[in-house]
């Protein structure tokens, strides 16, 4: 039977594996495929950028986070239509005016890793769009930075 959802996205309680905190798990759809009937590395990729920064959003408490760097991305096994993944991120440093952090795609299914990036970094910005102290240098696992207005209030 296939899973009950509106969406591909589906929150579920988070799971930590190897040090990692899995959030987000997807459904494979047929859009997501490539001509080899796999999953498409851009699919994934859109994925992981919008994960990391709700994720750094919700780590450095501001709405404007930008993707400064992602190192070598290495895709280890793929997924097929109806495959479920899970996404996983966890912060490794706290900079001046950036969050870096590692990600980790597995296969809930097969139970093989997908895909991993040791490094990805994004930059807190202000207004004018320039780099700006964030302030913080551990993780939270709590709400307790999240932004409080909507972001075309800021
Ligand atoms: C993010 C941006 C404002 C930073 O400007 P900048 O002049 O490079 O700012 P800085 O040199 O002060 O660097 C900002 C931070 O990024 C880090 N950084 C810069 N280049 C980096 C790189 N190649 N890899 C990793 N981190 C890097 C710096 O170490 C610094 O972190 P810290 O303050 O925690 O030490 C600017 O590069 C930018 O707007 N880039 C485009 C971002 C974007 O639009 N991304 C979406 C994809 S198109």
């Amino acid at each position: 039977m296939a899973p009950h959802t509106d969406s591909a996205d589906s929150h579920a309680p988070e799971t930590r594996v190897n040090g990692i905190n899995f959030y987000t798990r997807k459904w494979v759809k047929p859009e997501d495929l490539n001509a080899n009937g796999t999953l498409f590395g851009g699919s994934l990729l859109r994925w992981i950028d919008e994960e990391a920064a709700i994720y750094a959003i919700i780590q450095l408490g501001n709405h404007r986070v930008v993707t400064k760097f992602i190192s070598e991305i290495n895709f280890q096994a793929s997924a097929r239509q109806g495959d479920l993944i899970e996404m996983g991120l966890v912060a490794t440093s706290f900079g001046r005016t950036s969050l870096a952090m590692r990600a980790e795609v597995r296969n809930m299914i097969t139970r093989k890793v997908i895909l991993s990036i040791e490094r990805i970094v994004f930059v807190n910005i202000d207004e004018e769009g320039n780099a700006a102290p964030h302030g913080y240098s551990t993780i939270t696992y709590d709400r307790d930075r999240m932004p409080t207005t909507q972001p075309a209030e800021d």
